[in-house]
């Protein structure tokens, strides 16, 4: 991570405050950062490069409603072969840079029918399904305790801002819980109603690691998902990815927007 971070920072003017992860077709994002620098993935020293159609895969630092940032647009996933801790050296990277607060986007599939596709949701707590932890081995004591706390490992106050900008902008943004699976296959319709069962409203193949990640060296997260899609059996379709990237991209003006709104009082 040291040599990724020191690569990083000796091209970007800016000190990053806030890092900004961008999910499946939702990097569109990046396109309204101003002064850019643009370092794709492959460039930088030992980066996992991303292989999911719809993952950017590069680093893009500046500034957004003031606030200095760095985007990550592309992330890479366990279906992918990573390793969970490949799965959040981005997110270590950014501590190394002095990162404090991350916001981590995503597209999930909606459970709860009120989710419904297109939709914006707000994150306030996971259920981790993957089977795998990113603290799993020795722990790294410069990063963060053995046992971390996860009783609000997505910021109150954060919700607080997002409810508050998405309410200046006549948008809906729910609250709900997030199932992470290990993917690639989606659910079955009998899987989802176990998730239900146990009280997830989202599912999704990310996010759930990083957070794991950024809680455990003290930052701050913000979480929101694009619902892509109805989850498996709560309507007849079938899911294909292409869908989660049609409606993830119909999102992104509405997600730029919120980020746009929220970005500045994450540093209050
Ligand atoms: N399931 C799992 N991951 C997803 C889904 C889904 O329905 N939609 C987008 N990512």
């Amino acid at each position: 991570m040291g040599t990724a971070a020191e690569y990083i920072e000796a091209r970007i003017p800016v000190d990053p405050v806030v890092a900004i992860v961008l999910g499946s077709g939702l990097g569109g994002f990046a396109d309204c950062i101003e002064n850019p620098s643009v370092i794709p993935y492959e460039e930088i020293p030992e980066w996992p490069q991303s292989t999911a159609i719809g993952h950017a895969g590069k680093v893009v630092a500046g500034v957004v409603s003031g606030v200095p940032v760095i985007a990550l647009a592309g992330r890479v996933h366990l279906y992918e072969g990573y390793t969970p801790q490949q799965v959040v050296f981005g997110l270590r990277a950014m501590d190394l840079l002095g990162v404090e607060s991350v916001i981590l986007t995503n597209a999930a599939g909606g459970i709860n029918p009120e989710f419904t596709p297109g939709r914006l949701a707000l994150i306030a707590d996971h259920i981790n399904l993957t089977g795998v932890n990113p603290l799993t081995g020795p722990n790294d004591e410069s990063l963060g305790p053995r046992f971390p706390d996860l009783s609000e490992a997505y910021s109150k106050r954060y919700r607080e801002i997002a409810r508050e900008a998405a309410k200046a902008m006549n948008l809906d943004l729910p609250e709900g819980v997030y199932a992470a699976v290990p993917g690639p296959s989606y659910e079955t319709p009998a899987e989802i109603r176990y998730l239900r069962t146990i009280g997830a409203d989202l599912v999704g193949m990310s996010t759930v690691l990083e957070t794991i990640a950024a809680v455990h060296m003290g930052m701050t997260v913000l979480a929101i998902s694009c619902v892509t899609n109805f989850a498996a059996g709560v309507t007849p379709n079938k899911l294909e990815h292409e869908e989660v990237l049609r409606v993830g991209a119909q999102a992104q003006q509405t997600l730029t927007e919120l980020l746009k709104r929220v970005l500045p009082r994450l540093t209050e």
